[in-house]
């Protein structure tokens, strides 16, 4: 039953759209002659939130496009729809829940009463244990069954419960505990569990494993996987005897899931369990006992700081009138780029070598969240939804596929992610190699936007013939975020803020952006052709040709 009491709004039914569908037809972006006609562009199109700084002036709009957006934003209801996020209404209407992840960064006193609760003092009453817990795993209190200290931290977790522990764990290395390093295994690949158990010590090593379910097949597997190398492993050396398991796995073991009666069943102990709501979806869970294995890592200080910067974020998304408030203004950058000029994918591109794996975590955040083709009450939308998000890290991409970006016949928009200072100052020959690195954030948006024209190319002397391939057509549209560094407070922010992005593109389309039903049917199929794959003909024969026939396949080529 939908308990939320908004019906979704057609955004394509809107007048905004109307609007913005002429202004799109009219469009001839000409970024060269906006800038030069407008001094005041850039200044204008640039943006705080938080300690970031947003440079949205290099888009194909103009002020006349940003209104018609704006407009777009308020008539189907951006603003109620937020309050109802941030108050715990159930705006997950398909699984009747309350979406709360922006609870897991209120501090203490800012108190929030759900349905008759306070989810904010649950909140800080797992913070604090994990918060206790992580100390003594870094002190060292915390050891395994024989006594030793633990050197090594293994989470098991797969999706929300790792991409954003790996991303954020990653992003903040140079603030972990290098003492204590921690990896991650997630594919059900039996390699991802080989590769990462290769050379690790089972009497040092802490596993955590991270699910909100517990139900989820890959994780229980390798978790299983795991706990069988580990009690091997100290049986063969005689710290653990027959009967003895229990307790061995309540010393290296720790479990991070709402559903604590399957924890409990796997054996893992209640003081060693974290728990967390159903009201924190998985890819927007590394701010709640999600970030155990960070907490660990980074210690709680740090931790702490990263959850002041999603706050920070939130309060700029709550409290900034539309018209300045960057979440929602390149929410609309992407739906404009989307419904009206027709662009398919957006690249992330972060100058910093740290950040590598946030364009994966962002692909689970955006495009699960928003890869939806009806809105929240059924109906079917008309319109794209859910770009596709992609990216590496500057200046890696440059040299692979920046080509198409800036020559391709391709709309990709863009966003260009920089801190202003490096977390290592190296010089060669005199020359910060910071500097080399920034200029090329600063020269590819640059290059992006402007171009370079025939008559630019001919003058330096290119022959007719060679001259089209080097001309650059410019007015392709990029977004430019820069922020003092990439610190723990920084870092919270800049997740916050792409959340609340995913949330305003949903909210405008009319989707849930907080369920998943997409990746159900693979996971029951999966579930379903294992006997088949493990032999079974008369399962095997119930099955489509093509399927058939690769599973026979690997039936008579696997060698045992
Ligand atoms: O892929 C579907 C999904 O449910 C994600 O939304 C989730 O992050 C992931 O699986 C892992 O789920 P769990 O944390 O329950 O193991």
């Amino acid at each position: 039953m939908n308990t939320y009491g908004r019906q979704p709004v057609d955004p394509s039914a809107t007048s905004a759209w109307q609007k913005l569908d002429e202004l799109a037809d009219q469009l001839r972006p000409d970024l060269r002659q906006w800038f030069d006609s407008d001094k005041d562009r850039a200044q204008k199109f640039t943006f705080e939130a938080g300690q970031l700084h947003v440079d949205l002036s290099k888009n194909l709009v103009t002020e006349e496009i940003m209104e018609a957006l704006l407009e777009l934003a308020e008539e189907v209801g951006i603003s109620q729809h937020r309050d109802d996020m941030f108050s715990g209404q159930r705006i997950n209407v398909t699984e009747n829940r309350a979406v709360l992840h922006t609870a897991l960064r209120r501090r203490a006193d800012e108190e929030l009463v759900v349905e008759g609760s306070d989810v904010v003092a649950g909140v800080h009453q797992v913070l604090g244990r994990i918060y206790d817990f992580a100390d003594q795993v870094r002190s060292g209190s915390a050891r395994g069954i024989t006594g030793k200290k633990f050197t090594n931290i293994v989470n098991i977790g797969i999706g929300g419960s790792d991409l954003g522990p790996v991303m954020v764990y990653e992003a903040l290395k140079p603030y972990t505990d290098r003492s204590l390093p921690c990896s991650f295994i997630s594919n059900v690949d039996p390699t991802d569990v080989a590769e990462t158990l290769h050379g690790l010590d089972p009497e040092t090593t802490l596993v955590i494993v991270t699910s909100k379910t517990f139900t989820t097949i890959e994780t229980l597997t390798n978790a299983q996987a795991v706990r069988d190398w580990m009690l091997e492993g100290l049986k063969a050396r005689g710290a653990v005897v027959e009967g003895q398991e229990r307790e061995a796995i309540g010393a290296h073991f720790v479990a991070v899931s709402t559903a604590l009666d399957k924890v409990e069943q796997f054996g893992i102990i209640p003081e060693r369990t974290f728990g967390f709501w159903d009201w924190v979806g998985g890819r927007y869970s590394v701010d709640s006992a999600v970030g155990t294995v960070l907490a660990i890592a980074l210690g709680s200080q740090n931790f702490a700081q990263l959850l002041a910067g999603f706050r920070a974020m939130d309060r700029h998304f709550q409290e900034t009138p539309l018209a300045q408030n960057v979440p929602v203004l390149m929410a609309l950058l992407n739906v404009w780029y989307s419904n009206f000029l027709g662009a398919d994918t957006h690249a992330v591109l972060p100058y910093s070598q740290y950040l590598h794996r946030f364009p994966a975590y962002l692909q689970q955040l955006t495009m699960e969240s928003n890869g939806k083709s009806v809105r929240w009450d059924g109906s079917p939308v008309t319109y794209d939804t859910g770009e596709i998000f992609w990216g590496e890290p500057g200046t890696n991409g440059q040299h692979a596929f920046y080509q198409l970006i800036h020559q391709g016949t391709r709309l990709i928009p863009a966003d260009f992610i920089a801190f202003v200072n490096p977390a290592h100052q190296i010089s060669v020959q005199g020359q910060d190699m910071h500097q080399i690195f920034l200029s090329n954030f600063f020269a590819q948006t640059q290059a992006l936007a402007f171009g370079k024209s025939i008559e630019e190319v001919r003058a330096e002397g290119s022959s007719d013939a060679v001259a089209p391939a080097r001309v650059f057509d410019g007015n392709r549209p990029t977004t430019s975020i820069m922020a003092p560094e990439l610190s723990p407070a920084v870092l919270g922010q800049l997740i916050a803020l792409y959340e609340h992005i995913t949330f305003v593109e949903g909210s405008i389309w009319g989707l849930d952006s907080f369920d998943q039903w997409g990746v159900e049917l693979g996971k029951v199929l999966a579930n379903r052709l294992l006997p088949a794959v493990d032999g079974n003909e008369q399962i095997l024969n119930e099955q489509d040709a093509s399927t058939q026939e690769l599973i026979r396949y690997y039936w008579d080529n696997r060698q045992q």
